[in-house]
């Protein structure tokens, strides 16, 4: 029995420990990579001149400016030198960013900036559908789960509704669920779960809507009762969209159309759409499902094992209660999930959808950019060790506006277009890339890149593949085209401010390993522990383009280390970062990143980076979350900055011993919980974040 190993548990690579490894998404990194394919691409550098001259050139002056950086204080941080002449005026840090870091530390508490204050606005089993009863760890009941706020908390959304933004809709993923945290550890026998208790589980997956109140003059979010308050769950249908809907992939006995999928799970991150609705990423579906070994066909057997789909008895043992989950008797359940799917939080009687065309792999999250020409164009990492960066563009084009007209005709939007895969190539030579992390001659891990076409509506751009294969099996079209294999692309997304994308790629350990692809210049570390930040320009800025420039903006770890990076920036005053995961943007265009598994010895958190400017690469920690939990879902706003905090105390075996008791304290069970953080201003007013 899991309770009786020692209540602290030792950490898997990456900083993990073994609970979150098992329940979060199977044990991913003690399986083999489900990326066999052989096509490291060794093509032709293909450069597209003029724009690279522009782009190199920003990076030059923004380097040598970096070399003269306007030194604020850090965590990290001896005594700070002001600035050129030492003894000058002290510069402001960059607007968004000017605050007094948080050390790396250890703490059972959500850690802030001082000036800063902070409030749980809503944790697991509170209400959010009418009549919800209270939570009661003890007691819990798949009904009462259904009407309560999910576990795990990851992506959060938040939309206004009215122009001061003081009330917000609030969306929320539930990402997966550790049933030896979430019952008693008398109630719960991981070898003999209960119906009961799969059915909390199932209750506990999906997503949550809820309004929220900015409070102006105290400060943070709170929940507010109201017709809005939803829970999706693993009971939820959905509707099936786009060019594989109907397929002969995805029907079942319960569901011989093909276009109705009761439920979604694993919903990681996602993206709020600029029509109002939230996308959110079906990541690790695989590990839910049975008996994937017990499929003979070949073709059918290697489909699964790309996607790494369970075999013998799963962790959860779902498939006792619901033969769905037994791939031997529903071998197509799996095709079902693995997909982006769309939320309308305005409506509380819509059917949420599976959009199809955007392809099927572990995605983490769905973000989108307007082309030039007016379409949508959506950007999704598949979060596994060597896999890939994707990217849709819509056929048609986008209307302005979040009326309920507006929202149908651009989700409609997301099932016409053309599914692309990206291709990374670097400019420096191959010998220069040495997997130490060792910058190149030309002092930057960069260079250019494409998009390959996969799919189209109907027509498939890749060999031996239809279009309803490149869709539903999307992971073995991209093995074909000399498509990038990545460490592990988590959230991408576009900067409003300057245009460019932005992806965090949060670590690959098995990255130069014997049998396991080597370096290349967009994955330059061998056994990359900490991460990266990658940040590309489409060309013309126009994210309709197939062609693009990147470069890494930061290589992640302890600045004392020679492996790191920091966009240039002087490493002595940076904040240490490690795993990045999840990314956002304040008003002014800096980067927001939150961590998940620090393989630096602290805890996650949530750390500000300007992407512009002298500062460029100034890394500083905003806050850090509690013992064994991750941070997610950042939304950084000029009021309130909100997080998620994920798994609170995982690293124990099960809830006899927790190791955080955090947020309500004392000997409580860790809760899985939202958390607003506001500057306290003068006049006991709320300040802005990030400035003074
Ligand atoms: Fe659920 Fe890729 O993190
Ligand atoms: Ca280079
Ligand atoms: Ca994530
Ligand atoms: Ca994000």
């Amino acid at each position: 029995m899991l309770d009786r190993l020692l209540p602290l548990l030792p950490t898997h690579p990456g900083g993990r420990s073994p609970i979150t490894c098992e329940y979060r998404c199977g044990n991913a990194c003690a399986h083999p990579e489900a990326n066999e394919s052989g096509n490291e691409y060794f093509g032709d550098v293909v450069k597209d001149i003029s724009r690279r001259r522009v782009f190199k050139a920003g990076a030059v002056m923004a380097a040598a400016a970096g070399g003269f950086a306007a030194l604020s204080g850090t965590a990290a941080a001896a005594p700070a030198h002001h600035g050129p002449g030492h003894g000058g005026p002290k510069p402001r840090p960059v607007p968004g960013t000017d605050f007094d870091p948080v050390p790396p530390n250890k703490l059972d508490q959500v850690s802030i900036p001082a000036a800063y204050d902070q409030r749980v606005v809503v944790r697991w089993g509170d209400p959010v559908v009418a009549g919800a009863p209270k939570f009661d760890f003890a007691k819990q009941t798949a009904a009462a789960q259904a009407k309560q706020f999910g576990y795990n908390n990851d992506f959060v959304g938040l939309i206004p509704q009215d122009p001061l933004g003081l009330t917000n809709l609030l969306v929320v993923n539930h990402e997966y669920t550790t049933e030896v945290h979430m019952f008693p550890a008398d109630q719960y026998d991981p070898a003999n779960p209960t119906e009961e208790q799969v059915k909390i589980a199932w209750a506990a997956h999906g997503l949550s809507v809820l309004l929220t109140r900015r409070d102006p003059i105290h400060g943070g979010l709170s929940v507010v009762p109201s017709r809005f308050g939803r829970r999706i769950t693993l009971d939820t249908v959905f509707e099936v969209r786009g060019p594989a809907a109907g397929s002969k992939f995805l029907k079942t006995s319960a569901d011989p159309s093909g276009r109705k999928v009761r439920g979604t799970q694993n919903n990681c991150s996602g993206g709020v759409t600029p029509w109002g609705t939230v996308l959110s990423g079906e990541e690790n579906f695989d590990q839910y499902f049975a008996n994937a070994d017990k499929v003979t066909d070949p073709v059918e057997a290697a489909r699964l094992k790309r996607y790494t789909v369970g075999t013998g008895t799963s962790t959860r043992k779902w498939e006792r209660f619901d033969k769905r989950w037994d791939v031997s008797q529903e071998p197509n359940e799996p095709n079902r999930f693995g997909w982006v799917v769309e939320i309308d939080p305005n409506d509380p009687n819509s059917t949420p959808v599976k959009h199809t065309a955007l392809g099927r792999f572990k995605h983490e999250a769905a973000n989108i950019k307007i082309t030039a020409d007016g379409r949508v164009a959506v950007y999704s990492g598949d979060d596994s060790r060597f896999e890939y960066i994707y990217k849709f563009v819509s056929k048609g084009k986008y209307k302005p506006g979040n009326s309920a007209h507006a929202r149908r005709h651009n989700s409609a939007l997301l099932d016409e277009g053309t599914l692309y895969v990206g291709r990374f190539t670097g400019d420096s030579p191959a010998a220069e890339i040495d997997g130490t992390g060792k910058l190149p001659a030309d002092h930057e891990f960069d260079g250019t890149g494409e998009w390959i076409p996969l799919a189209s509506g109907t027509k498939s751009f890749v060999d031996g593949f239809t279009a309803e294969e490149v869709y539903v099996f999307t992971r073995q079209a991209a093995d074909k085209v000399a498509a990038t294999k990545m460490d592990r692309p988590e959230d991408i997304e576009p900067n409003p401010v300057n245009g460019r994308i932005y992806a965090a790629l949060t670590n690959n350990t098995d990255r130069g390993a014997a049998g396991k692809a080597g370096v290349d210049e967009v994955n330059p570390r061998n056994g990359n522990k900490n991460g990266h930040v990658l940040e590309w320009e489409e060309n013309r800025g126009d994210a309709a383009s197939t062609r693009f420039s990147w470069r890494l903006l930061l290589v992640c770890g302890d600045p004392a280390a020679a492996d790191t990076y920091f966009g240039g920036f002087d490493k002595s005053q940076v904040s240490p970062i490690s795993c990045p995961d999840n990314v956002a943007f304040d008003r002014h265009g800096n980067l927001w990143i939150s961590t998940d598994g620090n393989a630096l010895g602290a805890n996650d958190g949530l750390f500000s980076v300007p992407v512009t400017g002298p500062e460029r690469g100034h890394v500083k920690q905003f806050l850090s979350v509690p013992v064994g939990a991750e941070t997610c879902g950042p939304v950084v706003t000029d009021h309130v900055v909100l997080v998620a905090v994920q798994h609170p105390g995982e690293n124990a075996a099960s809830s006899a011993n927790p190791t955080s008791h955090w947020p309500d304290g004392g000997t409580a069970q860790p809760r899985p919980s939202i958390v607003s953080v506001w500057k306290k201003g003068r006049f006991g007013l709320p300040g802005r974040i990030g400035e003074r």
